[in-house]
């Protein structure tokens, strides 16, 4: 990597698995990276803890061959990201190396590419002119990267107050040239390139403020964005036990979310999973812009075989440019799948260090630390008024779904959003497994949200979503009397309850997430299931025995799940619709 100078050097003196100690001849700083001399090879590590002169690093590859007396450069950087158009489409490591320059998910050890094109061309059109005042984060200048105006911005970097001196005029750049000089009120002049560097560990400056979110940002799942809305600049999370649906889940909300930039971690997941997203996303089409996926995605991924202190760089590396977008005005959705792997990392390198171990051997200070990364996320203000997002979902992957366990209760605390998938709905195949009871999300109750909800969905949104949740509820207890006193020992008004509540659950709640048209629901197709779904529920049909309400519900969630299989307002939806209305009309006039 350029610009990093080394500021000691020292010798290695025990290896603990991934974590390395060394006494340093100088100085040190916190998250320094250092860099290990094995065979003529640089192994990069980055410094966690120190103790005088003695050194802690996590090395980000692995250490076998590694031996006490070994040589360590330590530098004065930390790990660094570089900022730049060219990143969309790329495939990149935690240490942000270009996984299509290498040969495959598989790196050599000590082996860096560089994570942009340096020769690639720019057609630059300046946004300032001579004279004008900036600072960090503001715009200088854009560049055309697939649908996106790449904003090329005064690096964040950048302290103070600074004047344009020079800017280019438009036209075709490369990557490194100059496009801009900046004079600081030293009068000091700084070249300014498209391409910036910034460290991962500290949160992107360079806007006015972050505001409360207020508007859906909308996913095409019903059971997040009609019963448990996540907003732009919104955090969420999914807990789920294994093989519960949260790896599906993240990739439908990467494919159909509204998002103009996606950001996808992969943190420890499964090698086959994450090569299945390098592959399956180059072909499929962004069925909003009609453009292909890839061109709005950065996958930053990091498998299960990967050193465990390489998934910690992972989703910082992820936050960081998932930030960088943010500055630039842009809707931004990042995903981190699994946040848990993280933690697990977090606790073998606090266990090898030996600190006083916090519940389940979870470093004590891990809730700050999980607080501290979702806080990163939002809704900002930029400098010019203009207003960029990172809405983050991140999975949690609770041993034996168990919801009390230390991540999953950390990340409670801080995201908003709370989708917990549950073993009993995945084992009966009720996908997405969202809890409809458990699950909740706490904009619905944010008075910027009721206001967006009335004027945007519709006056009674909000109250026809707690009119279902209730209804649910019902549902929930009226079964379980049912399985308590028998079909026979509750009166017949119960069956339909509980039916109805089973209406919801497969017209609403349930989607077919690999069927091209159910598991992408526009809003407004949403509302107007949601409404039809009411309508039926509302209805007083006065059964005259259990067997009778079963078999005429099964037949009306069969006509809803139908119209949820056909396009929207097409003949063979409306035909759907027309014998649901003719079954209604048929009950409710005989009785
Ligand atoms: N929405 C869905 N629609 C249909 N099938 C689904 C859906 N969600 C999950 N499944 C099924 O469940 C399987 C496991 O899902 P997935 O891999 O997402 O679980 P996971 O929670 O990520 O597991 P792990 O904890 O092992 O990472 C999928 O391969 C798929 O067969
Ligand atoms: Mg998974």
């Amino acid at each position: 990597m350029e610009n990093i100078t080394i500021i000691s050097k020292g010798k290695v003196t025990a290896i603990v698995g991934n974590l390395v100690e060394a006494v340093s001849d100088g100085p040190l700083i916190q998250n320094g990276i250092c860099f290990f001399q094995q065979n003529g090879k640089e192994i990069m590590g980055e410094v966690i803890k120190t103790e005088g002169s003695k050194a802690f690093a996590q090395v980000f590859e692995t250490t076998r061959g590694f031996k006490t007396g070994m040589d360590v450069n330590f530098s004065g950087s930390m790990l660094e990201v570089h900022l730049g158009p060219g990143m969309l489409t790329r495939n990149y490591d935690g240490l942000q190396n270009d996984l299509d320059k290498m040969k495959g998910v598989f790196l050599e050890p000590g082996a860096r590419t560089y994570p942009l094109d340096e020769e690639s061309v720019w057609q630059f059109t300046p946004l300032v002119k001579t004279g004008d005042p900036v600072s960090a984060g503001d715009w200088l200048g854009e560049v055309p990267e697939y649908h996106i105006h790449h904003k090329i911005m005064v690096p964040f970097k950048f302290e103070g107050d600074y004047d344009v001196s020079w800017i280019a005029k438009s036209g075709e750049y490369k990557l490194t040239d100059t496009i801009a000089r900046l004079t600081d009120s030293a009068g000091q002049e700084k070249a300014v390139s498209m391409v910036q560097t910034w460290p991962v560990k500290m949160p992107i400056p360079g806007y006015r403020e972050k505001l409360r979110p207020g508007k859906l940002f909308e996913t095409g799942v019903r059971v997040i964005d009609t019963m448990n809305p996540i907003l732009e600049g919104g955090t969420g999370f999914i807990p789920g036990p294994f093989g519960s649906g949260k790896t599906v889940l993240q990739h439908a909300l990467a494919k159909q979310a509204a998002a103009e930039v996606v950001i996808i971690a992969a943190c420890g997941e499964r090698a086959n999973e994450v090569v299945e997203i390098f592959t399956e996303f180059p072909h499929l089409d962004d069925p909003r812009t009609g453009r292909k996926l890839v061109e709005r995605t950065v996958i930053i991924a990091n498998t299960s075989n990967m050193p465990v202190a390489a998934r910690e760089a992972s989703v910082y590396t992820a936050m960081t440019i998932a930030e960088y977008y943010r500055s630039m005005g842009l809707r931004t959705l990042l995903l981190a799948d699994s946040t848990s792997r993280w933690a697990q990392a977090l606790r073998e390198m606090s266990n090898r260090m030996e600190e006083l171990p916090g519940p389940d051997a979870f470093p004590m200070d891990l809730s700050a630390i999980i607080a501290s990364y979702y806080s990163r996320a939002g809704y900002a203000l930029l400098n010019n008024g203009k207003s960029g997002s990172i809405t983050f979902i991140g999975t949690v992957s609770p041993a034996g779904g168990n919801l009390l366990e230390p991540v999953t209760e950390a990340t409670k605390k801080v995201a908003r959003c709370f989708f917990a998938l549950s073993q009993n709905r995945a084992d009966s195949k009720r996908y997405p497994a969202i809890d409809p009871i458990d699950s909740y999300s706490k904009y619905l109750e944010y008075d910027e949200y009721i206001t967006f909800a009335a004027r945007e969905i519709g006056e009674n949104w909000i109250n026809k979503i707690d009119f279902v949740k209730n209804y649910l509820i019902r549902g929930q207890e009226v079964n379980e009397q049912i399985n308590i006193l028998g079909d026979d020992g509750v009166p017949v008004a119960y069956h339909e309850v509980f039916w109805k509540a089973e209406l919801i659950d497969f017209a609403i709640l349930q989607q077919d997430a690999f069927d091209a048209i159910d598991s992408n629901t526009p809003l407004k197709r949403q509302k107007y299931m949601l409404e039809k779904v009411i309508e039926v529920v509302e209805t007083e049909f006065g059964f005259d025995d259990f067997n009778e309400v079963r078999d005429y519900f099964k037949k009306i969630i069969n006509l809803f799940k139908q119209m949820n299989y056909s396009e929207f307002k097409s003949d063979k939806f409306e035909g759907y619709e027309r014998q649901l209305q003719e079954m209604i009309l048929e009950k409710t006039a005989v009785s």
